[in-house]
């Protein structure tokens, strides 16, 4: 249980919100970069801010405010140059600075034209496997990490988006929640498939570790041995809004207090013998959450996932919980977000932010899936195991995955639709 006031302190995102500024110290995954293939321009709204996302004809991306610095038009409905995007309004072109390149009418009439105050604001833009990333904090911005799996070659990668409705953080609670694998996706799961005996696998074990980039939690079910990966190795609850599970990542992006934008990327090694598979581009998709009645759609792992997210609030009110044992990894996550919440107060960087280029390059995190994902299996072996085979004959983590990323992905694997 917290108080209104501790939780607020977690919640609270907008700028100069002490949560808001902590999560402003981190590259956060905004978009996927195939989404500016079409339409150059995104609208995005992160943490409270509007903005506007663009990627300009030299191919440079740039996140700058939604409102013109001139007189507040709409950017989104501007275009992108060669160096740039303009407001549609009159004309006034800003780069991916921030700094107002062109002013048309004045550049016209003044014999001396001076941009001098008219910046607006800008935050510096990467790319990393397919995703975009943003990072909103004060500069120098620290080094965007390169977590290992995004150097996994002959993979089929695909990156999932969703707009959940509610806070951030009960969404990121959930990184760290084992118990909830066996309820939620497999007792419940069994029942929306019309079975019902609450017959999974029961946990029997769990721990959970603190290091630098996060914790990671193990368990023990039924069936199991503490030789298994699952208590050897475990699962990553990533700091500060992350989630590693092997072979995806999950991040939980805020977009307010009320509303997260669920960032997924995948990875699926092609079988053996498909290599080298070199993917052009990485598809980016949206799942729809929702059926035409309005209620949520729940055939689907994360859709399940965000049922429970959205269901506690849209701010889980945390002064009526009980904790129990189950949830201490609950209780160590909220821990460290209080002590960096109050090593920033006291003018301290938070922790898991890396400065050292070299170190960002490639991080190794705790992973059940290394072998698979870098070796890979025959096709062969994938049809033995029933988890690989059902991860090639459909997408189970989200529902909606679009017909042409299922094509892109047959095509890959060397399948049959
Ligand atoms: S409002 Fe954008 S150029 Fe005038
Ligand atoms: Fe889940």
């Amino acid at each position: 249980m917290l108080t209104a006031a501790r939780n607020e302190m977690l919640t609270r995102v907008g700028p100069g919100t002490p949560m808001g500024e902590l999560l402003r110290r981190y590259w956060q995954p905004i978009a996927g970069a195939s989404e500016l293939d079409g339409n150059p321009i995104k609208t995005v709204r992160l943490m409270g801010e509007d903005l506007v996302l663009y990627r300009d004809r030299g191919g440079r991306y740039g996140l700058i405010d939604r409102h013109c610095p001139h007189r507040r038009a709409d950017m989104a409905y501007g275009w992108v140059e060669e160096t740039g995007i303009r407001c549609s309004y009159h004309g006034w072109l800003v780069d991916q600075t921030g700094r107002c390149l062109e002013q048309p009418y004045e550049d016209t009439t003044s014999p001396k034209p001076s941009k001098a105050g008219c910046e607006t604001k800008a935050y510096p833009v990467k790319e990393c496997a397919g995703l975009l990333f943003a990072y909103l904090g004060p500069l120098p911005a620290p080094e965007l990490p390169v977590w290992e799996p995004f150097t996994w070659r002959n993979g089929f990668r695909e990156i999932v988006l969703a707009d959940v409705p509610c806070n951030w953080f009960q969404c990121q609670e959930n990184s760290i929640d084992p118990v909830h694998f066996e309820w939620m996706h497999d007792n419940w799961g069994a029942r929306l498939r019309g079975g019902g005996a609450n017959a999974a696998p029961k946990h029997l074990k769990l721990k959970f570790e603190a290091f630098d980039h996060g914790f990671i939690y193990k368990r023990v079910r039924e069936g199991q041995s503490e030789e298994d990966r699952y208590w050897t190795v475990g699962r990553v609850a990533l700091w500060p809004n992350g989630f590693y599970l092997g072979s995806h990542f999950e991040w939980r992006v805020p977009v307010d207090d009320e509303n997260t934008l669920s960032v997924a990327w995948f990875f699926m090694r092609v079988p053996k013998g498909r290599e080298p598979y070199v993917q052009e581009r990485v598809p980016t998709w949206v799942s729809p959450l929702q059926d035409e009645t309005g209620r949520f759609i729940t055939s689907h792992v994360i859709n399940q996932d965000i049922v429970a997210w959205a269901g506690q609030g849209r701010i889980a009110d945390r002064t009526k919980e009980h904790l129990r044992s189950s949830d201490i990894g609950i209780t160590m996550m909220r821990g460290r977000f209080f002590e960096e919440l109050e090593a920033m107060a006291a003018g301290k960087e938070p922790g898991g932010i890396i400065r050292s280029a070299n170190e960002a390059q490639c991080i190794a995190l705790p992973n059940m899936a290394r072998e698979f994902n870098i070796e890979g299996v025959t096709l062969a072996e994938f049809d033995k195991d029933p988890i690989l085979r059902q991860r090639l004959k459909e997408f189970r983590h989200h529902y909606g995955q679009p017909a042409e990323v299922r094509r892109e992905f047959v095509e890959a694997m060397g399948i049959s639709g």
